[in-house]
């Protein structure tokens, strides 16, 4: 399996005679599945060209903080926004004081600044520039950061001397920065996510809905591409951009929404966050209702449960649901397990305690109470594209204890009611 998949790896080269290697990086990135860009300092050109690298990575090298042309292209901030990491390969020494300075006076330094992502640094320099004090202190510093070292190894330098300070060899390098993806990776897995509202028409110009703003189903699809799954996003009317690497399948109605589910089934993990209208109107007038009495009693049936019948045609999917709860948090949510066959539910609180903790529909913030049959977690507020991000962990974690240990026996679907069933 290619262990970098739909991985984005922002690439630094910094003015090393290791710097001739990163061709050889970026070849071998891009054979791992990854998609490469690359930054080079000013030192950097003086060691290997923008062309070789640019040919290799199939993308124009980046190389200057203020240029106007670049900036409106894709700017420092994009460029950190793009990347899922960022290495440094090789790491001078210079630059290893001037990050540790906390400088961003050249492109590269920005754009580590700017990053919310994984940084790791592969040095490399003469032994005795390594064995600085300086380049001690500053090696430190960054590591008191998280900021990751790989490397560097030791041996025979270009100098002619021996000792460490030479750049690690490219396969360890992959190795490293693979590992950076490993926990609670979802690599090789297909996740189907639904979100946002349906919409059920009553007339063309009138629908049932409610007000789920897509947020926190789109922040699962966005953490569940990081974590190296291939996603589906089957979406209800949202006021969002579909996230980057995602297969987004768009629909109105509950019913399209059921359609669009199945026939993508089976899939490994399916997370069900889609608020989907309860009921719908049993007729749906061709043309616009118009005004007439004061009181107007409109006839609805239920929508299939989306979840629960997909659980129940699927059951070797592994599935998770959302209860959103105005009391008994953990009962209805435990009930919601059991009743529709699932192996997690993620529950919340909508209404006044909602209110209360900071999350409420359309909000960016959230909370979660993750249950499972031998457990549960509180995952507190947090912001969504964070919460989700430990919500995919959990999600891969307890996925892989299913794996060896099989499903839990909780998994009776009971009494599944039929849609259909008129209400006054
Ligand atoms: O039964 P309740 O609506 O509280 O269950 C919520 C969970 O079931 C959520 O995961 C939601 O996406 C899913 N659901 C569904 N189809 C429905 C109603 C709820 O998939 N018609």
């Amino acid at each position: 399996m290619q262990r970098l998949t739909n991985k984005r790896i922002l690439l630094g080269v910094t003015g090393s005679i290791a710097a001739y290697k990163s061709a050889e990086l970026i070849r071998r990135l891009r054979g791992a599945g990854a998609e490469v860009q690359v930054i080079m300092t000013h030192g950097a050109e003086a060691f290997i060209t923008p062309l070789t690298l640019q040919a290799l990575s199939g993308h124009p090298v980046h190389q200057n903080l203020l240029d106007t042309k670049a900036e409106a292209g894709m700017g420092h901030i994009e460029l950190a926004r793009w990347a899922d990491v960022i290495m440094i390969a090789p790491a001078s020494a210079d630059f290893m004081a001037r990050l540790a300075a906390g400088r961003a006076d050249d492109l590269l330094t920005a754009v580590c600044l700017a990053g919310d992502i994984p940084l790791a640094l592969a040095p490399a320099m003469n032994n005795r520039m390594w064995r600085d004090k300086a380049t001690v202190d500053n090696a430190k510093k960054l590591t008191s950061r998280g900021i990751l070292l790989f490397g560097p190894d030791s041996g025979e330098q270009a100098c002619g001397e021996t000792g460490p300070g030479r750049m690690r060899e490219v396969d360890l390098l992959i190795n490293d920065l693979a590992d950076i993806f490993q926990v609670g990776s979802l690599t090789g897995k297909t996740v189907l996510i639904t979100a946002g509202p349906t919409r059920e028409p009553i007339d063309p110009v009138r629908f049932v809905s409610n007000h789920s703003s897509g947020k926190m189903g789109y922040a699962i699809a966005s953490a569940a591409v990081e974590a190296g799954a291939k996603v589906i996003l089957v979406s209800g009317p949202v006021a969002l951009a579909a996230p980057d690497r995602v297969e987004l399948v768009k629909v109105e109605t509950a019913e399209q929404m059921l359609q669009a589910v199945q026939s993508r089934m089976p899939v490994d993990i399916f997370i069900a966050t889609a608020a989907v209208a309860d009921y719908r109107p049993v007729q749906v007038a061709k043309d616009k209702i118009k005004k007439q009495d004061e009181i107007m009693a409109l006839a609805l049936e239920k929508t299939p449960d989306i979840l629960a019948e997909t659980k129940a045609r699927f059951p070797e999917v592994f599935s998770v649901g959302f209860a959103a709860e105005t009391h008994d948090l953990e009962a209805h949510a435990r009930g919601k397990l059991i009743k529709k066959g699932l192996e997690m539910v993620a529950a919340n609180w909508v209404g006044e305690a909602a209110a209360a903790s900071g999350g409420t529909f359309g909000s960016d913030t959230n909370a979660l109470h993750l249950i499972w049959a031998d457990g549960q977690i509180e995952l507190p507020l947090a912001s969504k594209a964070r919460l989700a991000r430990s919500l995919i962990e959990h999600i891969a974690h307890h996925y892989d204890d299913c794996q060896r240990k099989g499903f839990p026996k909780t998994n009776n679907v009971v009494n599944l009611k039929k849609p259909g069933k008129p209400v006054a």
